[in-house]
């Protein structure tokens, strides 16, 4: 490309758009007397969900939702954590509230996200949530997917008849950005292609994309001579990557490798800064939609 690619700046958008849910969370505020109010359930003690977990609950603050962090021990029982689940349920000073991915391996985490109520199902994970996706009906939209539609939206991202490559078919973010984005809708109507682990001569599908998502959980996993010339790049990613030079020790990469992406790219999403904070906005929006 000639000129530096457009930075899809998810700070700068989410910042914009926090301000608004300020407005709607001081509207709640007077005509329920109450603040929109947000749980986040963590369990056990894993740093990056932790980092994840901490982020929402003072993003919550920085809007003025309430917001409750529940911490419970690795080793809790399903049975205790399902119990924990329908007594959040049935909180009714509670508008929404999360269970933190992943959960321990002797926890089925399939049985969690259904036992939440879908109306209080903020992270749009239960079954009904994502059959109203898919129907394209009234109902939570998951956080990640919802918040790369609103940064597309924010940037003016043309969408429609473009072709989008999404790598990763992960529940929370692969399948329903695919969806998402075959919709017809802004943004929207792409002709969409879902590439994952077992896609042939995944260069070759990826270099045909003029919308590229990447999330496929590799660090630095697509390089230069798998991006079209102009395409636009939305990196899902976010990596620890050990740095001796960095005061903390370590820096952080996304799925992309973006020194090599970036001047093929028409646009792209900078990590940090750019769908992290997209994710982090749309719980907010999704936990202003439940308190109203
Ligand atoms: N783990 C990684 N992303 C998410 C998310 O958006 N919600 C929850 N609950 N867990 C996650």
């Amino acid at each position: 490309m000639t000129g530096a690619p457009q930075l899809l700046d998810g700070k700068r958008c989410g910042d914009t758009l926090k301000a608004e849910i300020a407005k709607g969370a001081a509207a709640v505020r007077l005509q329920r007397g109450r603040a929109p109010h947000l749980a986040a359930v963590l369990v056990g003690s894993d740093g990056a969900s932790r980092t994840y977990v901490e982020a929402k609950v003072k993003a919550c603050e920085a809007v003025g939702f309430r917001s409750t962090l529940i911490r419970l021990p690795e080793t809790i029982t399903e049975e205790e954590l399902l119990s924990r689940v329908h007594g959040l349920n049935e909180d009714h000073e509670l508008d929404g509230f999360i269970v933190q991915l992943p959960l321990p391996p002797h926890v089925d985490a399939d049985r969690i996200t259904q036992a939440i109520d879908p109306k209080k199902d903020v992270d749009g994970f239960h079954p009904v949530n994502v059959g109203n996706m898919v129907l394209g009906l009234p109902g939570f939209l998951p956080a990640t997917p919802s918040g790369i539609c609103e940064l597309l939206k924010f940037y003016h991202v043309e969408t429609a008849g473009k072709h989008c490559v999404v790598v990763g078919r992960s529940n929370i973010v692969g399948t329903p950005i695919s969806i998402l984005l075959s919709r017809n809708a802004y943004p929207g109507n792409c002709t969409v292609t879902l590439a994952h682990s077992r896609t042939k001569d995944l260069p070759s599908v990826t270099r045909k994309a003029d919308i590229l998502v990447v999330a496929i959980g590799k660090p630095e996993f697509v390089t230069a001579g798998m991006v079209k010339e102009g395409a636009v790049v939305v990196d899902v990613g976010i990596h620890r990557i050990p740095d001796a030079s960095k005061k903390a020790g370590f820096r952080l990469v996304g799925d992309t490798a973006f020194a090599e992406v970036a001047p093929r790219s028409s646009a792209i999403t900078p990590v940090p800064g750019g769908v992290g904070p997209m994710t982090i906005t749309s719980l907010l929006l999704n936990t202003l939609k439940a308190a109203r």
